[in-house]
């Protein structure tokens, strides 16, 4: 929107020059003069249209073709790639986010970010019975007491990151439910998520310690869940500035 409106505006630059051109002095024939204005004037006029269009195309993209005809999938692929941009992943970020917001519903960074914690909790439910499945497997007691550092480690990281999703889930008077951050909430969520990855380096450091054969399954098995947590940390650390880029403010 606001690009096209400075095409509007650059383009209407055109004229003032106009002016000038008519001003040049008054040496060459009337007829050469207006030959020679008419040349400048779509010179101009040529410019301005490439400059627009180039400008359109590679500031805008997608969303220079008219609204009207934008379907909400298309606004939501910009806003989850605006989001993405900002995180260490932004290419599985995207494809991640994109696989659960069946509804379209990924229109801001705040619901964005809350679709990037429901995959860490996902993730992290899933996960959360590998250190039992790994002690029935073992018969190794060093190991055994790791894994169940992990399994404890696991159920409080699960639990800082409902808590999270819990503390952003506001109810509208139209008993619509809404994901509301506030400036106070941010340091929280921050504080929060960063705990959760913590608990699985822990996790992760102790079976290492041990020399735990199990080690390199647990590490294959929280990176995701790893991801998806940086990730919200990134979009966290960088709310301001994406709020703003959709028009928008902390509540
Ligand atoms: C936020 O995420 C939670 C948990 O995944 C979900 O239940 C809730 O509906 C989401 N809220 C919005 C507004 O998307
Ligand atoms: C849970 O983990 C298993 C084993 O890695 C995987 O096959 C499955 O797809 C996962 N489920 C979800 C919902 O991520």
């Amino acid at each position: 929107m606001e690009e096209s409106i400075n095409f509007v505006n650059g383009y209407g630059k055109v004229n003032p020059s106009d002016d000038e051109t008519t001003s040049l002095p008054a040496q060459s024939p009337p007829s050469n003069r207006r030959k020679s204005i008419a040349v400048i004037v779509s010179l101009l006029f040529f410019v301005a249209i490439v400059a627009a269009t180039i400008g359109a195309t590679v500031v805008h993209h997608r969303r220079s073709k008219p609204s009207e005809s934008q379907s909400s999938s298309v606004k939501t692929t910009d806003s989850i790639k605006a989001v993405c941009a900002v995180t260490p992943h932004p290419e599985s970020c995207f494809t991640e986010i994109s696989s659960i917001d069946s509804d379209n519903n990924a229109v801001d960074p705040e619901i964005i970010f809350n679709l990037t914690l429901r995959l860490a909790v996902n993730e992290l439910s899933n996960i959360s019975s590998l250190p039992k499945t790994l002690i029935s497997r073992s018969n190794d007691l060093r190991t055994g007491s790791a894994l169940r550092d992990c399994a404890t480690l696991f159920d409080d990281a699960l639990s800082q990151l409902r808590q999270s999703v819990e503390s952003m889930r506001v109810g509208t008077p139209a008993g619509e439910e809404k994901v509301v951050l506030t400036e106070g909430k941010l340091g929280d969520l921050k504080t929060w998520i960063s705990a959760a990855m913590t608990d699985q380096e822990t996790c992760v450091d102790g079976l290492e310690e041990m020399g735990s054969t199990a080690v390199d399954e647990v590490k294959m098995r929280v990176q995701r869940s790893n991801e998806y947590m940086s990730n919200s940390l990134a979009i966290l650390a960088n709310i301001e500035t994406l709020l703003d880029k959709f028009g928008l403010h902390l509540h």
